[in-house]
């Protein structure tokens, strides 16, 4: 692929930034088979395709990509600054990391960090943009990781992933969470939030409070629960908890 327009130092709080946002938005929604009728993921569950010509079709442009705002969530970065024992040499591990400026948080707080995402472009770029990273970025499915990193993590950071998948399957997705846990890990999760009987049409899904008897369900206990109501620097309703494996 060949990158013809560079965004390297760009404001994404700027007006041209968000203008091409908007436009990439309209041109993305026009592709996704969840938001087209007729509905159906039966194809294509995970939206791959989707998830596949965001990153090729944005050609280097964050703009074009609709969750990279090229900097960590600032829920994560708030809470990775408050974990006041530190982070040094915690087994971290980031799910659908998109860009990487989450998962960079993290190993710049001193975490070992792997982190992957189901495209192979968005790792590319990561580590494009990313040269001297230590973390080890792979491309991967949540559904099919590799073995040896069942039980192998003592903290997984997932931001925006779980309402990114269709609702049927966040069950398997929380029980996959759970098995790359060691013992006494835990789970960090940044998701936006919706009430139980609020009808919504995703994509995203917004979780709904239910989604911690869920958790519950596959060995993960709460530790911490936050529902976050709109503030300035985070425009919808979110969750941001901490469950610790069972
Ligand atoms: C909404 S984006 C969030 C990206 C990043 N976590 C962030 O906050 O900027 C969801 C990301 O998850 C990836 N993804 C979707 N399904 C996945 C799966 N089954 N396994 C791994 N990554 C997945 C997508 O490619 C995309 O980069």
């Amino acid at each position: 692929m060949t990158f013809n327009i560079m965004h390297t130092d760009e404001d994404p709080l700027s007006p041209e930034f968000e203008a091409r946002r908007a436009e990439a938005r309209k041109r993305l929604d026009s592709l996704d088979p969840a938001i087209n009728a007729p509905v159906d993921l039966t194809p294509d569950p995970l939206r791959r395709a989707w998830f596949e010509a965001v990153y090729a079709t944005a050609a280097g442009d964050p703009a074009q990509v609709p969750w990279a705002n090229l900097s960590p969530h600032p829920l994560t970065q708030n809470w990775v600054n408050g974990q006041l024992r530190g982070m040094e040499g915690l087994r971290t591990l980031d799910v659908g990391c998109g860009l990487g400026d989450n998962a960079e948080c993290f190993a710049a707080a001193g975490a070992k960090v792997t982190a992957f995402d189901l495209v192979p472009e968005a790792i590319a770029w990561a580590k494009r943009r990313f040269p001297d990273s230590t973390v080890d970025y792979q491309t991967g499915n949540l559904f099919e990781l590799p073995d040896v990193w069942h039980q192998a993590f003592d903290l997984i950071h997932e931001c925006y992933t779980l309402q990114a998948l269709d609702v049927s399957m966040v069950p398997k997705a929380l029980a996959q969470l759970a098995s790359l846990l060691a013992p006494g890990g835990k789970l960090f999760i940044i998701a936006r939030a919706r009430a139980e009987d609020e009808v919504i049409s995703g994509p995203p899904w917004p979780l709904p409070p239910s989604f911690l008897e869920v958790a519950r369900q596959a060995g993960l206990v709460p530790l911490m629960v936050e529902d976050i109501i709109a503030t300035s620097n985070v425009a919808r309703r979110h969750w941001r908890a901490l469950l610790a494996r069972a």
